[in-house]
């Protein structure tokens, strides 16, 4: 594998402070980043700037969701010592690299990527959104370029904003690397390209589905969202999570335990299978609910030991940052101090390719000073 020039190969992705994670995030994307730490050189990025473009009115939820990301980012496993936790406004860079970046991307190729279309949908922008919503989606590619990374963890959702990243490294390789068009992507490196042709990986479970009932008009049960309310926390604590599993949706054609049950598309079955590791006992389970042989009850029950034994150490290690003001403060401050010196250096080579290196002279002095 390429290592790009560096030491281990690194890992970009990222959240939008936007409220508390779930376990849907768990299988999108989280149990990738915590797989991942101890063979790349991890950056974790809470995009806090990204939250403005839809909630410019809301500083103060903001900002209260970051301290709820990076806890739980920290309540999950993710190791400040192997991996930076960055928070985007700590990183100008980024916003230096996205104004260069846009001038490579036709407007109405950022206007047609499929995420923001669906965003101003579900949201209910309508035509009233700033002129910096879609500005985000040039600054998402930003925020993953500058650390050059090889692999971008993230959520099916995400992957549109991924193929627009692609396009910008290729475009930008080609127009001011003298990277031949006809180079294949994975070759954009050695061929003298600045940024690699990143590559998306998935999760486990592309799309957890939420708690509750399907859409009526489609049938199609609902993407787990905090927006929805059908979403179970990793901070939801024992009690709450019964109460969700308890009265969560399982298969509307089965009126009592005697019926035989459908086990596709039937969300408890769905949770089983991602968060149950006695496979045997799901196994057993299916087999007596499609013969009409075991209640929801039971399904639930056992789901819900499932459930709870996965969130325990999760809730045990938030307990622990709990005690320990001040500690989130200096992980961030110091995966943000890392990150803006490697987005510095990204930028510092983008604007060298650029042809935007006019005082090298004084740039040698003003470095030999930091
Ligand atoms: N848009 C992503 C989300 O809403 C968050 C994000 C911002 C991100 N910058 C990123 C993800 C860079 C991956 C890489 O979840």
């Amino acid at each position: 594998m390429s290592t790009n020039g560096l030491s281990k190969p690194r890992i970009l992705t990222g959240d939008t402070p936007t409220g508390r994670l779930h376990i849907g995030h768990y299988v999108g994307s989280i149990e990738n980043r915590l797989a991942l730490q101890d063979q790349y050189e991890c950056y974790f990025l809470i995009a806090n700037k990204h939250a403005f473009t839809t909630r410019a009115d809301k500083p103060d939820d903001i900002r209260q969701s970051v301290i709820d990301i990076a806890t739980d980012w920290l309540a999950v496993g993710i190791d400040p010592n192997k991996s930076a936790m960055v928070l985007q406004s700590e990183v100008p860079a980024i916003d230096e690299l996205t104004f260069f970046f846009a001038m490579l991307l036709p407007f109405n190729r950022v206007m047609r990527n499929p995420t923001l279309a669906q965003e101003i949908k579900d949201k209910d922008l309508g035509d009233k959104y700033p002129f910096g919503f879609p500005l985000y989606a040039v600054g998402q590619c930003a925020d993953i370029l500058a650390f050059r990374p090889l692999l971008v963890p993230v959520g099916e959702d995400q992957i549109p904003h991924l193929e627009m990243t692609r396009e910008v490294a290729r475009r930008f390789n080609q127009l001011y690397c003298g990277v031949n068009p006809h180079v294949e992507d994975k070759d954009h490196l050695a061929k003298g390209g600045l940024f690699p042709v990143i590559e998306p990986k998935l999760g486990r479970i592309r799309r957890l589905v939420g708690t509750g009932a399907p859409n009526p008009e489609t049938g199609q049960l609902y993407k787990m969202s905090k927006s929805l309310n059908n979403a179970i926390f990793l901070s939801d604590d024992a009690d709450v999570v019964t109460k969700k599993v308890m009265s969560m949706y399982t298969d509307p054609t089965r009126l009592r335990a005697t019926d035989p049950g459908h086990v596709r598309g039937n969300p408890v079955f769905t949770y089983h299978d991602a968060f149950n590791p006695n496979h045997e006992e799901v196994q057993d389970l299916k087999s007596r609910y499609t013969k009409g042989k075991v209640g929801d009850v039971e399904v639930k029950q056992k789901l819900v030991v499932a459930l709870n034994t996965f969130l325990e150490p999760i809730r045990q290690r938030r307990a622990e940052l709990e005690a320990q003001p001040g500690y989130l403060e200096d992980v961030l401050a110091e995966g943000s101090r890392k990150a803006r010196a490697e987005a510095r250096e990204t930028l510092r080579l983008a604007k060298d390719a650029m042809g935007l290196n006019y005082f090298p002279k004084a740039r040698a002095r003003v470095e030999s000073l930091v």
